[in-house]
């Protein structure tokens, strides 16, 4: 940019950009603030660059994974996605959105019609579970998607044959605004759904801002740790999903404190017992950030 930069001001700033000492500032400018290419052409308005450098450069726009939270036996020809709208704000107060959560949720069906969302599919590391398998799900926010579409799956093979329970542990900021697919886990739970007691499952959901202490998903699980290790000492199987990165680690730390607290044992020999779960294939971990 600097080369084709024709103000003499812009150039100064752009090469001390790319040197030593600029490094940091650049840092700031770009990454901290997530800048696009746009605002960047917008903040140095003498660079003339010839659009076919500018195609050279700007990288293509890479493709953002969504777990599928529908069972295609419940709904076939469907996929239904569960995206939440990324946001926040930058040190320099900019208001950002997700590019791609963003354009999603700006599409209108009733007016939008005819707009074209490439989409694929790959294989996802979440392994369908035999009905015979018992479950044991952790999927705060987002991380719930893919636990709705095992569940729908079960929900249904239950009425033709049976089933091994399922414990779901979900959580939320708050009960009011994004209790994702609230009706159908509460219709699940009550009058002998397949996540009710009387069928050996249960789903519990942790509020983490509805209260002045936050209250998350492992918190929820140490409350019901009889009924963890109950379906664990049975085979059960343990699948995480979610946005947070440190979700997953906290996660495992809450099932090292259950197991070694149940059956008595030392830390170690808990963290060693999950380390066989993993190795038999039996702990799935699917996190993004
Ligand atoms: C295997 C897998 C499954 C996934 N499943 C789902 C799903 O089911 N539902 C779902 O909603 N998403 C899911 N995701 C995440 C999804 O792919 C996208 O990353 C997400 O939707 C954001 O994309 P975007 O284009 O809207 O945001 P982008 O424009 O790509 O912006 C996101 C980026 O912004 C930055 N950012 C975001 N928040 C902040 C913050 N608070 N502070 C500073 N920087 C920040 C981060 O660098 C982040 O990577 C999944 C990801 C993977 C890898
Ligand atoms: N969910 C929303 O209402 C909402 C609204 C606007 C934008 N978004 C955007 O969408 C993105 C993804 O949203 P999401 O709904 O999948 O997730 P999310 O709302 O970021 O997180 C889901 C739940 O997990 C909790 N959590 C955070 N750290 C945790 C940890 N270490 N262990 C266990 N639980 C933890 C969160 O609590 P705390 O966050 O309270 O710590 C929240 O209750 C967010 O990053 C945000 O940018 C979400």
């Amino acid at each position: 940019m600097s080369y084709f930069a024709s103000a003499q001001h812009e150039k100064e700033r752009l090469l001390y950009f790319v040197s030593p000492e600029g490094r940091d500032d650049l840092y700031q400018y770009n990454q901290k603030e997530r800048r696009t290419v746009l605002e960047v052409l917008d903040d140095f308005p003498s660079v003339q660059m010839p659009f076919e450098w500018l195609v050279q450069l700007v990288p293509p726009l890479k493709t953002r994974a969504f777990s599928i939270s529908s069972s295609n036996s419940v709904h076939p020809n469907q996929v239904h996605l569960t995206v939440s709208v990324v946001s926040w704000t930058t040190p320099f107060k900019r208001k950002r959105t997700g590019l791609c959560s963003a354009w999603l949720a700006g599409i209108d069906p009733q007016k939008d019609i005819g707009v074209n969302i490439p989409a694929w599919f790959n294989k996802g590391s979440l392994p369908p579970p035999p009905p015979s398998l018992p479950l044991i799900l952790i999927g705060p926010g987002t991380g719930c998607a893919p636990f709705r579409g095992f569940i729908e799956e079960r929900a249904l093979q239950s009425k033709s044959g049976s089933t091994a329970p399922i414990l779901f542990f979900f959580g939320c900021r708050n009960e009011k605004n994004d209790f994702l697919y609230k009706d159908f886990w509460l219709s699940q739970s009550q009058n002998s759904g397949l996540l009710s007691e009387e069928r050996g499952g249960g789903f519990y959901v942790a509020f983490s801002r509805d209260q002045p202490a936050k209250v998350y998903v492992q918190h929820k699980m140490r409350e019901h740790s009889k009924t963890v290790w109950s379906l664990l000492s049975e085979g059960a199987a343990i699948y995480v999903a979610g946005s947070s990165t440190k979700m997953p680690a906290d996660v495992m730390s809450a099932f090292e404190e259950i197991i070694s607290e149940e059956i008595e044992v030392p830390k170690e020999s808990a963290v060693r017992w999950l380390r066989a779960l993993e190795k038999a294939g039996k702990y799935h971990v699917e996190a993004w950030s």
